[in-house]
């Protein structure tokens, strides 16, 4: 089978098609894969069957696993394959199975709390909620918002430093061994420049991370509150993102230093299990 490229009719996406992603792939198709999560940003296939171990197989191809960062339970949730992190709302014999439950995860990007944020992750579903429950995910071009910024926003952008909230996940649980922020200049994470310009190819894009807890260096509160606000509303309006509507199969892959991504609350009589890896980063935002 030979692989076929359709862009999604959005800011950013593409489906990829004629792969099988248990099998060992031709570094030709590796390479093919790359490129388009470069410039489409994010990559959907469909139709997919993987244990853990080929999920981890296929995400090895572009670089080193990063672990999940800490949940709220302190404990990883695939025990067998500590590298991959479950998302889910099922609970079983009391305990959930995996992380963010079943509300609105919120516009972030990947464990951007730390120095070096990993550079892609991979979600892959094993079960979904019917469309009408819920559980679409949306992802964000930050090109195409930096390029889209006007002329003010872009120089009160310029040369700033945020800190990013390491004390809760998308669905703002507090996680293991974090204290609740209750000043956001005491918040604890690592400061990145809200423009990060991509080393490969120069072009900037806004980093904002996680809003909650965010704070501009050096500002007032509220005018770091003010600049947030600005910049995040303009970064998520629906010209420059996409949507998901999950199947079982599906494989998202993603550009993390590139994208934001939020995900839709979903009906909680439902069940929606999937499994995640990300890898591992090897680049400073600057
Ligand atoms: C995530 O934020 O990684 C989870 C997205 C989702 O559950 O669709």
């Amino acid at each position: 089978m030979t692989l076929s490229i359709r862009k999604l009719d959005a800011a950013l996406g593409a489906e990829i098609s004629g792969l099988d992603l248990s099998r060992p792939l031709a570094a030709s198709d590796v390479g093919s894969i790359e490129q388009v999560w470069r410039e489409r940003l994010v990559v959907v296939f469909h139709g997919q069957r993987l244990s853990d171990p080929e999920l981890i197989a296929f995400s090895r191809n572009f670089g080193e696993l990063d672990p999940p960062g800490p949940n709220p339970y302190g404990e990883p949730f695939n025990k067998q394959h500590p590298e991959l992190n479950v998302i889910s709302n099922v609970v079983e014999n009391g305990k959930p199975i995996g992380n963010l439950g079943d509300g609105e995860a919120v516009w972030h990007a990947d464990m951007t709390y730390v120095e070096v944020p990993p550079k892609a992750a991979m979600l892959y579903s094993l079960e979904v909620p019917p469309p009408e429950a819920g559980g679409n995910t949306y992802f964000a071009n930050m090109f195409a918002a930096y390029e889209s910024l006007p002329a003010d926003l872009k120089g009160a952008a310029e040369g700033r430093i945020a800190v990013h909230d390491a004390s809760t996940n998308s669905a703002g649980m507090l996680r293991k061994g974090y204290r609740e922020v209750t000043d956001v200049r005491q918040t604890v994470g690592a400061r990145h420049p809200l423009v990060r310009t991509e080393p490969k190819s120069g072009r900037r894009a806004l980093f904002l991370g996680r809003r909650p807890n965010a704070y501009v260096v050096g500002l007032e509160v509220a005018e770091s509150e003010a600049l947030l606000d600005a910049l995040w509303a303009h970064a998520t309006q629906p010209r420059f993102a996409m949507c998901h509507q999950w199947k079982v199969g599906d494989l998202l892959m993603w550009n993390n230093l590139s994208v934001l991504h939020r995900r839709d609350p979903f009906d909680p009589g439902t069940r929606r299990v999937m499994h995640r890896s990300q890898i591992r980063g090897n680049e400073r935002i600057a």
